[in-house]
């Protein structure tokens, strides 16, 4: 095998709005306000994946979903188009979007804009395909009826401000997996990652263009309180 082929910077400004997606309708949900968390040490000492679990509200949920892709800066003249979030991404550019596709109170997929602070539903363009996506995933971890959430990423804004960005996207959405893995745990939540990208399922969503990759899916639920769970 040849030697891998690195991602570079292009020193290119980046489009400071990165999305665009076909948005049907847009609203907002309660600020996440958790009354008592664990330390931060506690949190990554005693997470867990945790494979049964039950579904939050769906509200629970996005509030989550706010809190950990929520924009909380951004950058001005030369960085025009770096964000500020929790999560680390490649030149600050933060291409994830993330999705929740199925679980309660689901009708449709809900996206959350970071550009815009707020979610909005997209559509299927083949529901009954989605729907045996769908299936497939929630029966890799079958204990776990919760909420699916698909990661999506646009390779265009990357490559707008890298040569060879495909890597960078990987390792931005094992990121934000590793975030939507501790922040839950802090709640007492479950989240079980899932080994399929998601590529089918986002094959059946209307996208804004074909550069969008899948690049992680998860289950989000309400964890069941164990003997051993004292401190997260
Ligand atoms: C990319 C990725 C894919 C995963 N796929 C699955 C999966 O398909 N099914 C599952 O039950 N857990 C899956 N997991 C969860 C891991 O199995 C779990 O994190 C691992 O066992 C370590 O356990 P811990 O998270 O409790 O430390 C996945 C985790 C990652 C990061």
């Amino acid at each position: 095998m040849g030697a891998p082929i690195e991602p570079s910077p292009k020193r290119v400004r980046p489009l400071a709005s990165k999305d665009g997606w076909a948005i049907t309708s847009s609203f907002s949900v309660p600020l996440l306000q958790p009354e008592e968390t664990p330390t931060l040490f506690d949190t990554l000492v005693h997470r867990r994946t945790r494979r049964e679990c039950e579904p939050l509200a769906l509200n629970d949920v996005l509030s989550l979903l706010q809190f950990a892709m929520q924009t909380r800066e951004f950058g001005e003249g030369d960085n025009a188009g770096r964000l500020r979030k929790v999560s680390v991404s490649a030149g600050a550019l933060h291409p994830i979007e993330v999705l929740v596709v199925s679980g309660p109170e689901v009708s449709e997929p809900i996206i959350y804009s970071d550009d815009y602070d707020t979610f909005g539903t997209v559509q299927f363009s083949s529901p009954d395909c989605a729907i045996d996506q769908i299936d497939q995933l929630m029966a890799i971890a079958p204990q776990a009826k919760g909420h699916l959430m698909l990661l999506v990423a646009n390779l265009r804004h990357v490559s707008q401000a890298y040569s060879q960005p495909s890597s960078l996207l990987w390792r931005d959405g094992g990121a934000v997996l590793q975030t939507f893995s501790l922040l839950s745990a802090a709640l007492g939540y479950a989240f079980v990652p899932l080994g399929p990208t998601g590529s089918s399922l986002l094959e059946t969503l209307v996208k804004p263009h074909d550069d969008y990759v899948a690049v992680g899916t998860g289950i989000i639920g309400k964890a069941p309180i164990r003997a051993d769970d004292a401190s997260v």
